[in-house]
């Protein structure tokens, strides 16, 4: 299905509004909003919104669909999701492969589930449930982790490699994320990269992060690192070019420094793939 998202793009955010309404020419391929935003009818973000998809395509990105608790899924919210995607008409709506609260209780994080086979009965359902109420795949967003399950019977990469054949979902592949977390636990990152099934990731994730030695923090308030850089690198050099942008969420740079970092990324990619294209050849 022809999308419209390709190349690079930025997470919208409110502070950038203004930018993007008075220069609709910006350099940025497509943008990212963050779906809880828009939820509520009427006011200055929807307004914003409309006059800003007027001039560039957009994903929906998600934070409280929660396919992971135990709780029923939310359908009012999944409703009004589907309504923001009828007005915004994104190439995708993604959100996390995650659980952020049980009875009913938001615990306000992306909490990674047991790696089990269990997990995986109890997701399938509910993937093919979103799906069938979006009428579309469902795009799922690997979380960075600090903690790992006992009961754990697989790798985050089989775990998600199994969910993917099983439900039909997509990916949204945070590079960023799979670093952490591979700090965080000590296994090699490409090897989660390797095994991640290709075909099944529609977009990149990049954003900057906090090295504490022996606790890397997922804080979306830092540039991107080299060390994400090179595993993006890697990244494409193994599945190929997939549209990818920058998510920062705090201490928000203006709008010339994000287009900057860009750039930068625009630049890994295009070295990437031309160092791909020269092992192909050789
Ligand atoms: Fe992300």
């Amino acid at each position: 299905m022809a999308t419209g998202i390709a190349g690079f793009g930025l997470g919208l955010r409110t502070d950038h509004y203004r930018d993007f309404v008075d220069a609709p020419d910006q350099p940025v391929d497509w943008l990212e909003i963050i779906s809880e935003n828009y939820l509520v009818p009427g006011g200055k973000p929807l307004d914003f919104l409309d006059r800003i998809r007027a001039d560039h395509p957009m994903v929906m990105h998600g934070v409280s669909l929660s396919i992971g608790s135990c709780d029923a899924l939310d359908l009012d919210y999944l409703r009004a999701l589907k309504g923001l995607a009828e007005r915004v008409e994104p190439g995708w709506i993604s959100d996390h492969l995650c659980w952020t609260g049980v009875d009913h209780a938001n615990l306000h994080d992306l909490l990674p589930l047991p790696y089990t086979e269990q997990a995986i009965r109890h997701l399938v359902p509910r993937v093919a449930q979103v799906q069938e109420v979006l009428g579309r795949p469902l795009v799922l967003e690997n979380v960075s982790s600090y903690v790992s399950y006992a009961a754990d019977e697989m790798s985050e990469w089989e775990f998600i490699a199994e969910l993917v054949r099983r439900s039909g979902c997509q990916l949204l592949l945070d590079v960023n994320n799979v670093y952490v977390s591979a700090r965080n636990h000590g296994f090699d990152p490409r090897t989660f990269i390797r095994a991640v099934p290709a075909e099944a990731v529609v977009q990149i994730h990049l954003a900057g992060h906090e090295d504490h030695g022996d606790l890397v923090i997922d804080t979306h308030d830092h540039p991107i690192r080299d060390e994400v850089f090179d595993l993006y690198a890697f990244t494409l050099s193994t599945i190929g070019m997939r549209p990818t942008m920058i998510e920062r969420d705090d201490r928000i740079p203006p709008l010339a420094t994000l287009l900057a970092e860009l750039d930068r990324v625009r630049a890994v990619a295009g070295a990437a793939l031309a160092d791909e294209q020269v092992t192909a050849c050789a």
